[in-house]
């Protein structure tokens, strides 16, 4: 099938290399053009595992292609939208302006019987919003959320654990028909309907709420953990236990009861604001008034974690040196939006202790946004002469590969504050540290 993909950030870069590799002829399309010249070269702008691959081989067989040109998506009879809805500047709604420029543009290039397949996250009821002018090209709307995790990318895009269409009310009763959409997007996608991944097909509306329902599900359970953090704080509990307890009931699980700094990336946090205000203009602002605590628990996580270092010392980190292991929002990913381990970093910073920050692939971006910071490549080099380390992305590098014996060696002091509850306390103790979790005692 011939496709075009209309924004080439994370989730167009991704789709539009993935889409190749299952044989399809993809046409990428974005407005920056050091981006469309970087992909043209099968280079990956980005850190994620396996892109590079993909983009190389796609590259390489004529099947991929990018453009700053939006006219040739005319040679496409499926367009992806999947440019970035990102926080507003000045509240806390989606800002759909790429949304509405991608139509825009793509609109005088839209034949009859072609399939738009919006993938971006937005507010409910876009969908709606968009589609006479989409369907007034004879052109076909379905919404088509995405579930990729960064860092799992690829393999979530060629074999996801779930498909969702959101057809329009003109077309949900055209099924059989070989005109209907869903089964353009069955075939879009026939290596994962081989696989039998359940596709649903539903609503727009229904369809651009799963998204968003999904990660404020995920951003609350994250949150509720770090909760009963908080709690185990004044308790004396241990929230790792408790989470390991818990997370045996097969109703609850355990993934994503993971008590730490939490929650950043340029999903959840923005995700979970904009459902929030999208419900208030919808009227129903009090069903979901909860993720605004969920916000706040979040947030209030990276307080504690300041609140810690300098509890180590005595109250103040003035003129302490203090090791950041870690700068990516998680890790597998060099993604710094939102990141949770580097807003403790810069506040670290502002109450005057000297920072220095690793990160096995996030340094480049971090100095960009954060140059007042000491960034330093090497994990030793950067752990020599600290008075204290803190951990802020769970990297292997420091969960499973940094020894604290060795690590004792090269820092000044023992002091180790563990913002993701990634490491053996034992083991750090025994070597003679000063560990400090989050919600252990
Ligand atoms: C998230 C969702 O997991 C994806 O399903 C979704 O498709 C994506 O957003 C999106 O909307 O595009 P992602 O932002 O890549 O994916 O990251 P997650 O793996 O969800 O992690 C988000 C944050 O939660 C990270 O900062 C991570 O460190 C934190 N986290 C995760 C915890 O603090 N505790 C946990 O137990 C798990």
């Amino acid at each position: 099938m011939r496709l075009s993909v209309i924004g080439c950030g994370y989730l167009g870069a991704v789709h539009a290399a993935a889409m190749a590799s299952i044989g399809h002829e993809v046409i990428g399309i974005d407005v920056d053009s050091r981006k469309v010249e970087s992909l043209s070269r099968g280079e990956a702008p980005f850190y994620e595992p396996h892109l590079q691959e993909l983009l190389t081989a796609g590259v390489a067989s004529g099947r991929l292609r990018f453009t700053t040109d939006v006219s040739e998506a005319s040679g496409a009879s499926v367009h992806f939208i999947g440019v970035g809805t990102p926080q507003q500047k000045d509240g806390s709604a989606a800002d759909l302006t790429y949304v509405n420029a991608a139509v825009d543009a793509l609109l005088p290039h839209l034949s009859a019987g072609d399939v738009v397949a919006g993938k971006s996250t937005v507010p409910v009821g876009t969908a709606a919003e968009l589609a006479p002018r989409i369907e007034a090209t004879g052109a076909t709307l379905v919404w088509n959320p995405e579930f990729l995790r960064e860092g799992w990318a690829v393999k979530d895009t060629i074999e996801p654990d779930r498909l969702v269409v959101g057809v329009g009310p003109s077309k949900s009763s055209a099924t059989g028909e070989k005109t209907d959409p869903a089964d353009v997007l069955r075939e879009v996608y026939h290596p994962a309907i081989a696989k039998n991944t359940p596709f649903i097909v539903t609503d727009w509306a229904t369809a651009e709420l799963v998204k968003v329902a999904a990660n404020a599900f995920l951003a609350t359970k994250i949150s509720f953990i770090n909760a009963m953090a908080e709690i185990a704080e004044v308790t004396g509990a241990d929230v790792t236990q408790l989470a390991d307890a818990i997370g045996h009931d097969v109703r609850i699980g355990r993934r994503f009861l993971g008590a730490g700094i939490g929650f950043g990336g340029g999903c959840l946090p923005k995700d979970i604001r904009a459902f929030a205000a999208r419900a208030e203009e919808l009227g129903r602002g009090e069903s979901v008034a909860f993720l605004r605590e969920v916000d706040a628990i979040n947030l209030r996580r990276r307080d504690r974690a300041v609140d810690l270092v300098a509890e180590a010392f005595d109250g103040s980190v003035f003129k302490k040196k203090i090791t950041v292991l870690g700068a990516a929002f998680k890790p597998h990913s060099d993604d710094i939006r939102d990141s949770p381990g580097l807003d403790v970093a810069v506040r670290l910073h502002g109450l005057g202790a000297s920072v220095t920050v690793t990160d096995p692939a996030a340094i480049r971006n971090a100095r960009r946004l954060h140059p007042q910071l000491t960034y330093v490549e090497d994990r030793d080099e950067a752990l020599r002469g600290a008075d204290a380390v803190i951990v802020v992305t769970e990297w292997d590098e420091y969960r499973r590969q940094l020894a604290p014996e060795h690590a004792g060696n090269l820092a000044t002091g023992r002091i180790i504050v563990d913002g993701r509850n990634c490491l053996d306390a034992g083991a750090w103790r025994a070597a003679g540290w000063a560990y400090f979790g989050m919600g252990r005692p």
